[in-house]
């Protein structure tokens, strides 16, 4: 099992890129995408390609060109929620039917700290808090952590708003024995299409990444 799938329910699909992934031009709809990006960008949109083409086709979605849309969110076909992560050398996609869920978010980040000019931009104060209480204890990645917390949190509010929340717009509550967290919308935008108060995620650390997920249930689940 990966990583992904050990923080979803099983009706998400999730695919790792594999290394012919990273290298293999794509359609070429979505090659035009990257035709003037650096090479890292068109590894990284490579390999999400592929894993989605391989997660859509357990859909029956086959041959599905998957074109950025609005705000660099991914357009998936009608009756998929899905989202992408990437970064340094790893690269996961993660779908479902959008009859069993509203939104899906996933990140990855390398596992080091925030610097503390970055700490102050993603942490609410009482969030920093948090951290330095962590720290102090040695777990240093808490910081990365509430960043890649808010990254999921984006990845589903944005699809269904078709807005980006600043990072002090969501507050955090987390679980670090139970691997969940609260996120808690702090400042939603005006007149939502989707109205969200609260998300929950599960997370994930290991030497190298730290891993989020979010699944915002149509039920209760
Ligand atoms: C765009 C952003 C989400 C990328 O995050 P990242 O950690 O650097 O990169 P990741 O590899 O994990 O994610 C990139 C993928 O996110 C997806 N993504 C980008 N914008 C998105 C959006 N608006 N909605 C949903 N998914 C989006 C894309 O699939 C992208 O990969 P692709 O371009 O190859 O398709 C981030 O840079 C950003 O702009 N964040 C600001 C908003 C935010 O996070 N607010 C906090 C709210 S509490």
């Amino acid at each position: 099992m990966n990583v992904f799938e050990t923080l979803l329910p099983a009706c998400a699909k999730v695919v790792v890129a594999k290394d012919w992934m990273w290298n293999t031009p794509v359609f070429q709809e979505e090659e035009a995408f990257i035709e003037r990006a650096v090479e890292k960008r068109r590894r990284e949109f490579r390999a999400s390609r592929h894993s989605a083409h391989e997660a859509l086709s357990v859909f029956e979605h086959n041959d599905f060109r998957l074109l950025p849309g609005g705000g660099r969110a991914p357009q998936w076909p009608a009756g998929i929620v899905g989202a992408v992560t990437h970064t340094g050398q790893f690269c996961a996609v993660a779908i479902a039917a959008a009859q069993e869920c509203r939104g899906l978010g996933i990140d990855a980040e390398q596992n080091s700290p925030l610097s503390d000019e970055l700490k102050q931009m993603i942490c609410t104060p009482s969030e920093q808090a948090w951290v330095t209480e962590q720290e102090a204890a040695g777990k240093l990645w808490v910081s990365k952590l509430i960043f890649s917390a808010k990254e999921s949190v984006h990845k589903v509010y944005y699809p269904l708003n078709q807005y980006t929340l600043d990072f002090l717009d969501a507050e955090l509550v987390i679980d670090l024995a139970a691997c969940s967290f609260h996120a808690r919308i702090l400042k939603p935008v005006v007149n939502a299409s989707v109205p969200i108060h609260s998300l929950k995620g599960r997370f994930f650390v290991d030497d190298q990444l730290v891993y989020s997920a979010i699944f915002y249930a149509n039920e209760p689940i």
